[in-house]
């Protein structure tokens, strides 16, 4: 048993994730700014934005539930505006949760999972997007951190595998999550996502923690420094 973090425990993937891992036998922390309705799991509620709260947070799980061993950063923000018209304070805004957030939760679990400290490594998986290889309109700030998420991953596999950490990516593609509702027509924006993907029918939450679950679990102890993509084969890289 594993004590693992989730950030953006309460979003559509979040919740699944949290779920799954909670299934998998591990004792959950749920993040998240509201992490209400998180059965089974220690819900935290922190603003990512705010690095003490997040410091915090770290040191209330190590209290409550033990050192870290699993992290996934799940959080996101995705407010949709053309590029000329992006605020610089929205660009910061999107950045601190979307990326910031993630190099300082990944840097408290590394050091609660450090072989140094525990003896015992971890897994870290970031969550990016599938927007990171194609582009989107209206959406540059987040589709940026989407694509740091990817290249963090590899950079803190390099530098964290002498630990024994692995550090992994999962690249969802459309999932069909409040997420969508940034789109304006939902049957258009439906027929249009089946038209790309190899699956012809949308893909459910659980399928994307599946893949958590591997990344983060034994069968993936010689898995680092990899984006997986789970999009039923929209971008097939
Ligand atoms: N849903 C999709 O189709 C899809 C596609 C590609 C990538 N993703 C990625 O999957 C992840 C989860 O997406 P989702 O669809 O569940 O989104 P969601 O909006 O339902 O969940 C995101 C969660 O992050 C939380 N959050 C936002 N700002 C926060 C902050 N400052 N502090 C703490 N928590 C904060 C929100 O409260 C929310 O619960 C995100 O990283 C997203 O980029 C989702």
């Amino acid at each position: 048993m594993t004590t693992a973090l989730v950030t953006g425990a309460a979003g559509a993937l979040g919740r699944a994730i949290v779920r799954r891992l909670t299934a998998d036998g591990h004792r959950v922390a749920a993040l998240d700014v509201e992490a209400k309705g998180l059965d089974g799991a220690l819900p935290l509620e922190t603003d990512l934005r705010d690095p003490a709260a997040v410091e915090a947070a770290f040191a209330e799980t190590r209290a409550r539930l033990g050192p870290v061993g699993i992290l996934v950063n799940n959080a996101a923000v995705y407010p949709a505006r053309p590029f000329l018209e992006v605020p610089l304070a929205e660009y910061d805004d999107v950045h601190a949760v979307n990326q910031r957030a993630y190099w300082l939760a990944a840097q408290l679990a590394a050091q609660q999972m450090s072989t140094q400290t525990s003896g015992r490594g971890g897994a870290i998986v970031n969550v990016a997007s599938i927007t990171m290889h194609g582009g989107w309109s209206d959406l540059a700030a987040y589709v940026a951190t989407k694509g740091a998420a990817a290249a963090l991953t590899r950079a803190l596999a390099r530098e964290l595998g002498p630990e024994e950490i692995r550090v992994n990516c999962v690249s969802p593609g459309a999932f069909p999550t409040a997420a969508e509702t940034i789109h304006p027509d939902p049957e258009a924006y439906d027929r249009m996502v089946l038209e790309r993907q190899a699956l012809q029918r949308r893909g459910k939450p659980e399928e994307l923690a599946a893949v958590v679950s591997f990344l983060t679990g034994p069968d993936a102890s010689f898995v680092t420094g990899q984006t997986i993509e789970v999009n039923g084969g929209w971008v097939m890289a």
